[in-house]
This record gives C-alpha cells, structure tokens and sequence, in this order.
C-alpha cells in the first residue's frame, strides 16, 4: 500500500471511469501554474457544436447541469476540461504492483500516463498539460478517467485505440499487438495551419500532443538534460580554440519550462556561466526550488555586476533572470558582456498562444493582450523577434556562437521580417543545434535519448540500472570504431554521474544518449536482470527527438539536404515498424517541438518483464527503431550515416539496406 494513499481506494477509483454522480466543483487553484487562457475562436454555433461533443460522455442526466458549467470553461479558458472530474487522489506514478490491471502492460501505461500529469512533472497539471505550453495528454478530465478504466480493463488481446487523447474503445487484438495506438493531431493535410489546432482542440476533437506529452514518455526536465548538456559541450568544443574548455565563458539563452529548465544544469555539467532568462517567475521559482538553477536575480543592475563577477572568476554558476530575454541580450551589448554561446528555448512553435512574451510588456500585460487583441499582440511578438534577432546580430558579429535550439526562433524571427538569413537567401545565418552538433555527431551515428523508468519505484532499481548500462557502454567501447569514441566517452561519464546530480523528478527514470547496439545491449542486459529478480520491471522509451522517429525539416532532419527534409516518410515507417515489433504503445503526432503543421514525429514504450517474449521483442524493435533512421541519413549521402549503416549490415546479415552512388561535383558544375 502506498504510504500517499489508501491503495484501495485508488484502485476502486480507477475502474470506477467516469463516476456515475456528479463529484463536487473543484475551486481555481491559485497557487498552480495554469495555462494561458486561449484565444477565442469558435463561432456561437461552433461553440455549441464544442458542448454537445463534450457532453457526449456524460449521462443526459447531467446535461442540464454541465452544459453551462462547460459553456463557461469554454468562455473562460478558451477550451472545457471538465475541471469538476479531476480526480480526488494524488497524481504521481505509483509502482507499477499498486495500478488495478489485468496485463502488466496495461500497469504500465497507467504508471506513465499518470507521471506526465504529475504536478511536480507538468506545466499546466490542472489543464493537463505536460509541457511546451500546449503539450497535452489529454484534452479533459473525461478522456484521461475513460483512459484508465480501458487500461484496468484490458487483456493482452485487446488494444486501446486512442484518437488524440480520446479513447475511442478496446478493439480485439493479438498478444503480440501494441495494447495501445496513440495518434494526436493527425489532420487533412490542409488543415494543419496554427489556428486550425486553435479551432478543432477548442471543439474538442483533436490536441497537441508535442512529443512525450501525448505518448505518456516525459520523465520531467532530466529527459532533456543529458541532449542538452551534449549540445553545450559540444557547443563548447566547436568554439575552443587551444582545447580548452568553458570555464569562464557565458552562456545566454532563455525558457525556465519543461524543456528549457534543463538548460541551466546542462551548463553546469558542461562548466560555464550561463543567464537564462525566465518571464514567468512561478517557471523560475519552481525550477530553482528543484535545484535545477544556482541564483536567482529580478533586475539587470544586479545581473550585469553578478555577471561580470562570475565571468573574472570563471565560477561554475546558472542564474536564472526573472524578466525578458531581449533585454539581456541588448543590455548585455551595451555593458560589453562578451557571451561566448548564445541561444533561446521560449517556446516558439507556439508563438502566438504564450509561447514567446513580447519585450516591453509585463507577463501579465502579455496575457491579457493575447486574448484580448490577438493581432495588436502577434504584432508586438514580431517587434520583440525584430529587436532580439538585432542584438544577437551584434554579439555574433563579436565572435558569439549562437545556435537555433529548435524552438523555430529563426523561422519565426524570419517571418517576422529580422535579419536572420544569410547572403544566399535560402539559409539562415545561424545553423540549428542539429544541424551542427546533434545531426552529426549523433543521430547519423544512431546515438539518441534511449530512456528507462523502473516500475518499482525504487530508487535502488535505478541505481542498478545505472550501473547495468555503464557497464555495457564501458564493455563496448572497449572494441568500438575511432568514429563513435567520443560520444561512447560522453555517455559514460553522464551516467557515471547521473545518480549524483539528482535529476529525478517523478517516475523513477534514467535518460541515456546510445545507439543502436547500445539500447539493444542495455536493454538485453536490464531484461536477464529483472530476469534473475535483481529489479523490478522497467519500462523504455525515447524521446521522439531521435534518429528515426521525426521528421523535422529544421530540426531532427535539418541535417538532411536532398530535399527529403520536407517528406515525413521515416516517421510513419518507423510507428507501424515499431508497432508489428513489439512495442507495448506506439504513438505518432503533428506537431511536436516546432509547432503544428511542421513536424511529423512518433515513439514507443515497451515493458521488459525479464520473459524470453520480452528478449525478443526488444531485440527486433530497437534494432529497427534505429537504423530506419540511419538508414534514411544515409540515402540522403549523409557520410557518418553510410558509415554506421554499412557497420550495422555487417553486425546482421538479414539487413540489406540501399546505399547512395555520388556525384563527382564536376558533372554537376557542368550542367
Ligand atoms: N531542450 C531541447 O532539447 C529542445 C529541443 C528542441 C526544441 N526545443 C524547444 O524549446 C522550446 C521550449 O520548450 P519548453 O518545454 O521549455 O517550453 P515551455 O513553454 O515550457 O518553456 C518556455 C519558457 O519560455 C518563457 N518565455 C517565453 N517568452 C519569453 C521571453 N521573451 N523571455 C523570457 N522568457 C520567455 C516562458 O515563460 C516559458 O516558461 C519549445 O519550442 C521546444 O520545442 C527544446
């Protein structure tokens, strides 16, 4: 029994569904971070269209009494989330033995789901948003109780069809069958403008389920840091000029959320100074509560002499600065503040719904305007890209690094009319962290965010899982190619460390950069482990930022130049190739990271139960979710590629993979 909770009274409430009285309203929370109200955009027709389809999963009885309660939700917040049916009892992931299920697997779905609405986890808990502004699990309170009584429910010949966050029903299945499907935002192509999300997730009918959001496999900011702290060391090596390292050099970027928390810690680990800057001070605060950033400032006097100080003294320090980026960047020009790597997180592939706050105006102020006068406010957003595309013009002609963080900064900056391109006029002046770093160095390679959670709970699970996977890294070095030695070194050492820098928050869960060879490697030796009852059941997963699960054309795939960047082809091969191999849920999304419309991206989970089904799965799935991708860089003649898809046919003869003649440059020029 958990100590939280009456265990049983959980359990009764989680096959209870959809109670079959109406629970009391629950009053506004002030003290949670609640997401932005959205922009009004149904028709008075529309929004009776938006409470009947709400009203579908109640008993007419209680019509009379929600339809107005829903009318107002939809009037206040710009969508209903049925806010009275948020459940009684704690939201966390409980061990995986506490959830009332017929398969483990179910278990372990429950376990993930309830994890990314974690308060402690998510952004906008209340709204069921787990991160990036709009990353929902699901659109109201209805879907996610109607979610866990299928879950209790199910066999291991069923499988649950989820249509962006509605569980549509348990459909006949087969054992080796995902027992979930999970689609968010699927769209007519046609319809896959910004404000068609605005409109069809207000009607209720379709949601952004950003990445690891709608596919239940975020485990908090730590999923971000290991990517993050492989991007600013690498950052860091590509501006050393004598090998030296970034003691003393400034880091300035922004965003305290989700993703962006981790910036902070990733500088720390990679040893600078780094600013990020923070408009939402519940954001910062809650971030530096968690230990996640060093200091905390709220005025640029104080900012520009602390930063000076950290700099001579080379002192190993984040600060999180409670106010707008664009100020730092020009008052950071005008104080003379060298900073030596530059970026931004604010979330923009949501630009006009709260993802980015316009300079000049209070975080309050910005709110209001949203709704209020969304054209005034999306003109003011435009100004703000304007003036900081300008300053951070001004640092690089300095010497500054700077680099897009996939955030769609230089898209939506490009739109908005500032100076980002370069002289040829198709390209933008700075390259995007994937397109310099991460395409490169690991993706081509198979390296990506291969992740674990135990479903014991414990943290003595974790901390052998650590040491399973160190030792498995350490084993292969011993005998890998010159090519993959540092990224192999990197890993080592992160996980080496992982236990020390405290990164859990929620499920107990490890993020792991590997390749392929590593994740079937690690997870073969988690399997024998749990196996021999050493720990519990874990359950992997990745994040869809990887090698083969998006297409992304200026992000995961901006490192792609034969013009394939545009087609989304890997992304669906790799959902139904990981669905027919043994994955426990899959998922495939529009619109994750860069914004609706922009993106095509999917994922996995899979539970190890230490059974020879399990062996086997991992085995076939992992080694296909991997070198899809690879073996799509290299047809775009992406050498790194080539190189690790020739490696891998060589490891598995039952691989045969199409490799791409090249042109000498000469025939080309002479066309
Ligand atoms: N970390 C990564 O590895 C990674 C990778 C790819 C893309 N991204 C992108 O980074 C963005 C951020 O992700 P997130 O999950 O942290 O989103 P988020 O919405 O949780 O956090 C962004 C934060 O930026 C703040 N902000 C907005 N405008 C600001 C401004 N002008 N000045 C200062 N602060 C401002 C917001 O208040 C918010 O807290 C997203 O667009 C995401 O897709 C991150």
């Amino acid at each position: 029994m958990s100590v939280k909770e009456n265990t049983k009274a959980f359990k009764e409430l989680i096959c209870e569904g959809i109670p079959d009285f109406l629970p009391e309203t629950r009053p506004y929370d002030p003290e949670t971070n609640h997401a932005p109200k959205r922009k009004e955009i149904l028709t008075p027709a529309e929004k009776k269209l938006a409470i009947e389809n709400a009203l579908r999963y109640f008993d007419p009885k209680f019509h009379p009494i929600l339809a107005p309660e829903f009318y107002k939700e939809l009037n206040d917040y710009g969508r209903i989330y049925m806010l009275r049916f948020r459940p009684s009892y704690e939201m966390y992931a409980r061990p995986i033995s506490e959830y009332p299920a017929q398969t483990k697997h179910a278990a372990a779905i429950m376990l993930m789901i309830q994890n990314n609405l974690d308060p402690n986890v998510a952004q906008h808990p209340h709204e069921l948003i787990t991160y990036g502004g709009n990353g929902a699990v699901f659109q109201n309170w209805a879907q996610y109780l109607l979610t866990m009584k299928y879950l209790s429910e199910m066999g291991d010949e069923q499988t649950l069809v989820m249509y962006s966050g509605h569980p549509l029903g348990l459909f006949p299945s087969n054992k080796n069958a995902p027992r979930v499907v999970v689609t968010n935002g699927m769209m007519v192509p046609n319809y896959s403008k910004p404000d068609d999300w605005e409109k069809y997730n207000a009607l209720g009918v379709t949601q952004y389920g950003q990445m690891t959001a709608g596919s239940y496999m975020y485990i908090g900011p730590q999923g971000i840091v290991h990517g993050t702290t492989i991007t600013v060391l690498n950052a860091g090596r590509k501006i050393s000029k004598n090998g030296e390292g970034l003691e003393g050099k400034l880091f300035v970027t922004s965003g305290l959320g989700g993703m962006s928390g981790a910036q902070p810690k990733a500088g720390n680990i990679a040893g600078c100074v780094s600013v990020t800057s923070e408009i939402n001070p519940k954001a910062a605060y809650k971030r530096h509560e968690q230990g996640w950033v060093d200091e905390i400032i709220d005025n640029m006097p104080e900012l520009v002499t602390r930063v000076k100080l950290a700099k001579a003294n080379k002192e190993v320090v984040s600060i999180a600065f409670i106010g707008n980026t664009v100020d730092v960047w020009e008052q950071f020009y005008a104080e003379g503040i060298f900073v030596e790597l530059g970026s931004d997180q604010t979330s923009l592939h949501n630009p006009w719904a709260g993802g980015y706050y316009p300079a000049g105006h209070t975080y309050e102020e910005a709110n209001q305007l949203m709704v209020d006068n969304p054209e005034r406010f999306k003109e003011f957003v435009q100004e703000s890209l304007k003036r900081q595309a300008t300053a951070i013009n001004k640092h690089a002609e300095k010497g500054t690094y700077f680099f897009d963080y996939g955030n769609a900064f230089l898209l939506e900056a490009g739109r908005a009319g500032a100076d980002v391109m370069s002289d040829d006029g198709l390209t933008f002046k700075y390259s995007s962290y994937v397109q310099d770093i991460v395409g490169p160095m690991c993706f081509d390679y198979g390296f990506g965010p291969f992740r674990w959670v135990c479903g014991s709970g414990k943290d003595s699970d974790l901390e052998k899982t650590d040491a399973i996977a160190a030792r498995v890294l350490e084993l292969m070095k011993e005998n890998s190619p010159e090519e993959i030695q540092q990224q192999l070194g990197d890993n080592i050492r992160w996980i080496k460390a992982a236990g020390k820098n405290k990164m859990v928050v929620g499920s107990k869960a490890r993020i792991l950069y590997a390749d392929g060879e590593g994740r079937v490697k690690i997870a073969k030796a988690f399997n024998e482990a749990i196996a021999l009852g050493e720990i519990g059941p874990i359950i992997l997963g990745r994040d869809h930022h990887d090698v083969s699960g998006t297409d992304s054309p200026y992000r995961e795939t901006s490192n792609i130049y034969d013009g394939s960047q545009f087609t989304a082809d890997m992304a669906v091969q790799n959902f139904v190739g990981d669905a027919f191999r043994g994955a426990t849920w899959v998922s495939l999304h529009n619109g994750g990271g860069v914004g609706w419309g922009e993106v095509i991206n999917g994922g996995f989970g899979m539970l190890l139960d230490g059974s020879a089904s399990s062996e086997k799965k991992l085995k076939s799935m992992l080694h296909w979710d991997v070198n899809n991708g690879i073996a799509r860089r290299s047809w775009a003649r992406n050498d790194e590629a080539i190189f690790a898809i020739k490696r891998a046919m060589e490891e598995e003869s039952k691989l045969k993979v199409t490799i791409p003649n090249k042109v000498n440059q000469d025939i080309l020029d002479q066309l």
